[in-house]
């Protein structure tokens, strides 16, 4: 090695000019490597910078943007561990890719799991050092893409937690706050897991009586039998079992508000009670003689046409007019596409938090997920994503961890996002080529290791990476 300091020289390939950039620090003390590095990033768009010491690469790291850095492990007058604690403190979002001498793998796993992105053993040929730069970019470009999703949405969260920045969201946000301000009942309309629950909580807790109860209730799921006692509590005694008294929902939710989900379940009989409720503003618990004043806010849902239920009889035309004084309609995700993004990077966000663990879509993924239809709507996507994140073990969701249903609505028919039914079909050369990248990500880049998992031999493995290296340029 030298010990005369190699002075600042920084490479930029042409056809990144303008562009974004990707800063590649390449630290090693063997010059001949040094230029090799540098001659592969270049090809691939790296503005490339070079030390041929630690302390040259720290200097490099605090007057520059780094965004990677390809670091020898063996450096003269630094132990290369100590090197790599080092850039990760001064940039914990670069990515590093050590290189380690042959027969000092030890020391590789040690630095992956001091924060390293990848290892890489010399002698390495200019094919292997090429792929592995790519991922490197690829990386980074999907970083700085999710971030960007990221920065858009800090802007784009709507009235109280709810996403959505749709012109028919705006609209609705306007109708909650004037709903919040009122007393009167509402109706709340929308498909299944659009977000009628959410609605309705955000109208009770941007309202006066926000810290007053908010008591749902489903109406669908009450076992018709009961819905009266669990509705309008009963005394001690009133049938078997009942040993003492016990209060109602409507009691419960006492000054507060009672959301009335899926009102058009309740039964015809229960429809009566429940409108008598509303205009007495007093109930009667089931065995009891005596009504009892109650006060709250009534909101209801519903996912069904009610207007044709109460034309066909089995919805009280008065409870109807009741509860729908004022109304609003949640539209479906499918009509509102352009808030998508919003909630893709809003859920991913959320299982980021609570796993500690931040995961990347695809590009691919992104594009399917945007075409998909969302019949099951925002609940679906949130499941979709949230299952999505805790079964793929790296750090990139491809499409291949997507569920099958959305995965699969995408690629039946190219370019219109509508499933069809039938299955999808990915050539045998495709999928081969899929498997083999996705297993070498997931060995985090242990080609022998995927070789022998994929019990194939090391030289075919290699044969088929420089053949899709050949085939992507
Ligand atoms: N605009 C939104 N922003 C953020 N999260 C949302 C949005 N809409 C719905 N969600 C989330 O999606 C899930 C489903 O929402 P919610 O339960 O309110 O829907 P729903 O219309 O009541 O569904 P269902 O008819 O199935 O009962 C919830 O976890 C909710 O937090
Ligand atoms: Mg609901």
């Amino acid at each position: 090695m030298t010990s005369a300091a190699v002075s600042h020289s920084v490479a930029v390939a042409p056809q990144m000019m303008g562009a974004n950039f990707l800063n590649l620090l390449i630290v090693d003390d063997e010059r001949s490597i040094r230029d090799a590095c540098r001659e592969v990033a270049l090809s691939l768009g790296f503005v490339t910078h070079v030390a041929d010491s630690a302390e040259h690469a720290y200097r490099l790291l605090q007057t520059q943007n780094i965004d990677a850095v390809l670091l020898d492990l063996r450096l003269p007058g630094a132990s290369g561990l100590e090197a790599l604690r080092h850039i990760k403190s001064q940039r914990p979002e670069a990515l590093v890719v050590v290189v380690t001498g042959y027969g000092t793998v030890q020391s590789a796993v040690q630095a992956m799991k001091n924060g390293a992105y990848e290892y890489v053993t010399k002698p390495f040929s200019i094919d292997e050092l090429k792929l592995l730069l790519e991922r490197v970019a690829n990386h980074l470009k999907l970083k700085s893409e999710n971030r960007m999703l990221r920065e858009k949405l800090k802007s784009k969260q709507g009235y109280g937690g709810i996403v959505g920045r749709a012109p028919e969201m705006e609209k609705l946000y306007r109708i909650i706050a004037k709903a919040a301000n009122s007393t009167h009942p509402v109706l709340i309309l929308g498909e299944s897991g659009t977000g009628k629950e959410l609605v309705a909580r955000s109208i009770h807790y941007s309202g006066p009586f926000h810290d007053k109860p908010f008591i749902p209730v489903d109406c669908g799921s009450l076992v018709p039998s009961l819905i009266e006692s669990e509705l309008f509590g009963y005394v001690k005694g009133a049938f078997t079992g009942a040993n003492q008294a016990k209060d109602g929902l409507l009691a419960m939710a006492e000054g507060g508000t009672v959301f009335l989900d899926e009102v058009g379940e309740l039964p015809i009989d229960l429809q009566a009670k429940l409108l008598r409720a509303i205009q007495e503003k007093e109930i009667r618990p089931v065995g009891s003689t005596r009504r009892i004043p109650i006060n709250l806010r009534i909101l209801a849902a519903t996912n069904r046409a009610l207007e044709q239920a109460v034309t066909e009889g089995s919805f009280r035309r008065d409870l109807y007019f009741r509860l729908n004084v004022l109304s609003l309609r949640i539209p479906a995700l499918r009509e509102r596409r352009e808030d998508i993004p919003l909630l893709i990077t809003h859920f991913m966000e959320r299982a980021a938090r609570a796993s500690g663990q931040e995961k990347i879509l695809s590009d691919e993924a992104i594009k399917v997920l945007l075409a998909y239809d969302w019949p099951g709507n925002v609940r679906e996507l949130e499941n979709c994503l949230e299952r999505t994140c805790a079964f793929t073990s790296g750090p990139v969701i491809n499409v291949a961890d997507l569920p099958p249903a959305i995965a699969g609505a995408q690629s039946a028919v190219p370019g219109n996002g509508h499933g069809n039914g039938r299955p999808k079909i990915v050539p045998m050369a495709e999928l081969e080529r899929q498997t083999i990248l996705n297993t070498i990500a997931e060995l985090n880049g242990d080609k022998l290791q995927a070789a022998r998992l994929l019990g194939i031999g090391k030289t075919t493995l290699y044969r088929k990476l420089k053949d899709y290296a050949a085939q992507s340029v």
